[in-house]
């Protein structure tokens, strides 16, 4: 059994260009868990971009390494008793493509608590389209959600990104006003029709707070942003509304004070989909399940073959991508 793999022979951080297209046998899996998995499909994601390219510190298995933290596939064999060969499953978070191989690989050994079964209502390409992405911003609409804000909008940031397009679409089609930040400007078209009410300049948000509490002009927010945007985010959020804090594209501190918190009782909730219980979990890609329609799979999602994720981790870790690109794993040759 041979199946094509990207590996990262080295260090990306200290060493250029050392990812390879390989071919790999069964023998060269690290035994990382009991079922075996034929994958058919994997994601970029930011967290990808920065593995791959080495702009960030994100592997932190030993080289060679097989990156990808998103996968999605056929369980071939297991030991275990949670799935059987032939289910459908989809493999994020937990360490996958970090700490574990990860998902561009045609086949990888995982852990049946890293899997969850692929839900109704999606086909394998349509769960990568959401991906991490998908689930991170499934779980801030949640927490929304949860804390059930007075009428009025919604604020995405990094709205053209992947958790950021994937949050306008799933906040509008829930009912809620969405008022979309993003960087470019030729955008506006494509946040519409994901369903962003309004669409503004990033540099509205990421300028940084001027007072500790400005008009309320939110209910709340999904930031993938962080930095000063998250910053402004908490002195512009209205009575009880609430900010779920999910990424940093534009920077990782932010200060702020207690103001938002105790005078108007904003709350600023973290969303890590990396370790997010089980339960919690199956609930969201449920709920995936039943908003990710072919309209917006085709409109959000694009697929490219494995050979082209180094040069597309450039582009994302630049904030040059639009949407979700899912990566054909299957579809790769072996040479
Ligand atoms: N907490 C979690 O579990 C979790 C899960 C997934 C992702 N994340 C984080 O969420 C963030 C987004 O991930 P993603 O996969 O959606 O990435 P992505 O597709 O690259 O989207 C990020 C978007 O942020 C905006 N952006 C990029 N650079 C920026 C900058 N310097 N300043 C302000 N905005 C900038 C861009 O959107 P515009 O051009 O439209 O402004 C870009 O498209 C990342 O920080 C990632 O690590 C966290």
């Amino acid at each position: 059994m041979n199946f094509p793999a990207l590996v990262l022979e080295d260090d990306p951080q200290s060493h250029d260009n050392p990812w390879r297209l390989k071919t790999l046998s069964r023998s060269d899996l690290p035994e990382q868990g009991g079922s075996l998995v034929r994958v058919l499909y994997s994601s970029l994601n930011y967290k990808d971009g920065l593995a791959v390219s080495g702009k960030g510190k994100i592997v932190r298995g030993s080289f060679p390494f097989v990156p990808g933290i998103d996968l999605v596939g056929e369980v071939v064999e297991t030991t275990g008793d949670r799935f059987e060969p032939g289910s459908l499953v989809i493999g994020t978070g937990w360490g996958i493509g970090e700490n574990h191989w990860g998902g561009y690989s045609g086949y990888q050994f995982l852990n049946d608590d890293w899997l969850v079964d692929l839900p109704n209502g999606l086909d394998p390409f349509q769960a990568m389209v959401a991906g991490t992405a998908g689930l991170t911003a499934m779980l801030s609409v949640m927490e929304i959600e949860a804390r059930a804000p007075s009428a009025g909008a919604i604020a995405v940031t990094g709205a053209t990104g992947g958790v950021g397009s994937l949050s306008v679409a799933f906040l509008s089609r829930l009912g809620y006003e969405v008022v979309a930040s993003t960087g470019k400007s030729e955008a506006t078209p494509y946040l519409a029709d994901l369903g962003a009410t309004e669409v503004i300049a990033r540099q509205e948000l990421s300028a940084g707070a001027t007072r500790p509490l400005d008009s309320a002009r939110f209910v709340g927010a999904v930031d993938s942003v962080g930095g000063t945007t998250l910053e402004t985010l908490l002195s512009v959020t209205g009575r009880h509304g609430v900010i779920a804090s999910c990424g940093l594209a534009g920077g990782a501190s932010f200060s702020s004070t207690v103001f938002p918190f105790i005078l108007r009782g904003v709350a600023l909730v973290g969303i890590d989909s990396n370790t997010c219980p089980r339960k919690t979990r199956e609930r969201a890609w449920r709920r995936i399940g039943e908003a990710l329609d072919d309209a917006l799979v085709d409109r959000i999602g694009r697929k490219e073959p494995l050979a082209e994720v180094p040069r597309l981790a450039g582009e994302i870790v630049s904030g040059r991508v639009m949407g979700r690109i899912v990566i054909d794993v299957a579809g790769a040759s072996v040479s």
